[in-house]
């Protein structure tokens, strides 16, 4: 391939993120992990899928080796811990936060020129620490969130109303967290909004579960967190960036001024590109959709100077 993506932490979601790049041959595949033998074991397995999945992406694994990451196109961090029951996303940031800074730190020297996706929780205060570590500019730092929240919202739509989720579309904003700004005005059925198609109980019922759709599946599964639509959402926005699709999708970026948010990464439109964040797209909000985004960034804020204190 001529391109090449990076995938830190080959746990859960950086090992199905890794097998979505390679099976789409959207570029050659870096794994690297902590873990000795992890990163290179998956890798040889996925190489070894290669013949019946009929891709001929390389893939490699390395332990805390980033040589083989140099001059990546993307580079995918989903490094860290996950939730489990009854941990929120929050929970995480003093343990995420180290390991965040570590590896973007590393990713930078052999990749100055990549756009970083990033998908470690609490997402957008990890994007932050992206941002500052790697001293990238504004558009090569972005956070995977709303992708997987709209899809989920998306699932939800065509649930409800039995028809193909290819018809739906969705666009959730905000933060990645119990704040998230779903907005039904934006969503739609085959064009037609779904506020002319569901009652507003239950798209209220779509958006509860919508903000839930993290803590449903940890409930579900106990030792763990989603992945297979994180890796998905990741893989998305990486195929836009590697193919300089100028796709609009929801991501968090650094918004300065935008929406009247100075100065804070959160979930709105941007249109990727292989730049990465190329724009960002400022849709009308009515006064009860700014409340909530406002409330959101507010929540993502407090996370960022929970940060600065932890040091
Ligand atoms: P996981 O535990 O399966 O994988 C994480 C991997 O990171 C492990 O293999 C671990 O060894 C590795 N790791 C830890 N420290 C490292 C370091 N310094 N360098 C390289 N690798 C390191 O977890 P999973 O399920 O893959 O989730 C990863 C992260 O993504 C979690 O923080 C989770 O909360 C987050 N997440 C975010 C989503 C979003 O929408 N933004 C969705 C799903 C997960
Ligand atoms: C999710 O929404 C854990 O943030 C992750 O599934």
């Amino acid at each position: 391939m001529d391109k090449k993506a990076t995938v830190i932490g080959a746990g859960n979601v950086g090992a199905t993120a890794a097998m979505r790049l390679a099976e789409k041959e959207l570029a050659d595949v870096v794994l690297v992990d902590v873990l000795e033998g992890v990163p290179a074991g998956k890798a040889l397995d996925l190489t070894e899928a290669a013949p019946i999945e009929a891709h001929d992406s390389r893939i490699v694994g390395s332990t805390n080796d980033y040589a083989p990451a140099r001059d990546s196109d993307v580079v995918i961090i989903t490094a860290g811990i996950p939730r489990k029951p009854g941990m929120s996303r929050d929970d995480l940031l003093s343990t995420n936060m180290g390991i965040m800074e570590t590896v973007t730190r590393e990713v930078a020297q052999v990749a100055p020129q990549a756009v970083l996706i990033i998908v470690s929780n609490p997402l957008d205060a990890m994007c932050h620490v992206a941002h500052t570590a790697s001293g990238f500019p504004k558009n090569r730092v972005l956070g995977m969130a709303g992708v997987l929240d709209s899809a989920r919202f998306r699932a939800f739509i065509a649930m409800e109303l039995n028809v193909s989720v290819e018809n739906t579309h969705a666009f959730v904003l905000g933060g990645h967290g119990d704040t998230m700004v779903p907005l039904p005005r934006y969503s739609t059925v085959a064009g037609i909004p779904i506020t002319e198609l569901i009652s507003p109980e239950r798209i209220e019922a779509l958006v509860d579960r919508t903000r839930n759709g993290g803590a449903e599946i940890v409930g579900l599964l106990k030792t763990g967190s989603a992945y297979y639509a994180p890796a998905s959402a990741a893989v998305e926005m990486a195929e836009a960036v590697l193919k300089d699709k100028k796709k609009i999708l929801p991501c968090a970026a650094l918004l300065k001024g935008e929406y009247g948010i100075e100065d804070l990464f959160i979930g709105v439109p941007v249109k990727l590109g292989k730049e990465g964040v190329e724009e960002i797209i400022e849709i009308e909000l009515q006064a009860a959709e700014k409340e909530a985004l406002n409330r959101s960034a507010d929540a993502v804020r407090t996370l960022v100077a929970d940060m600065k204190r932890l040091g």
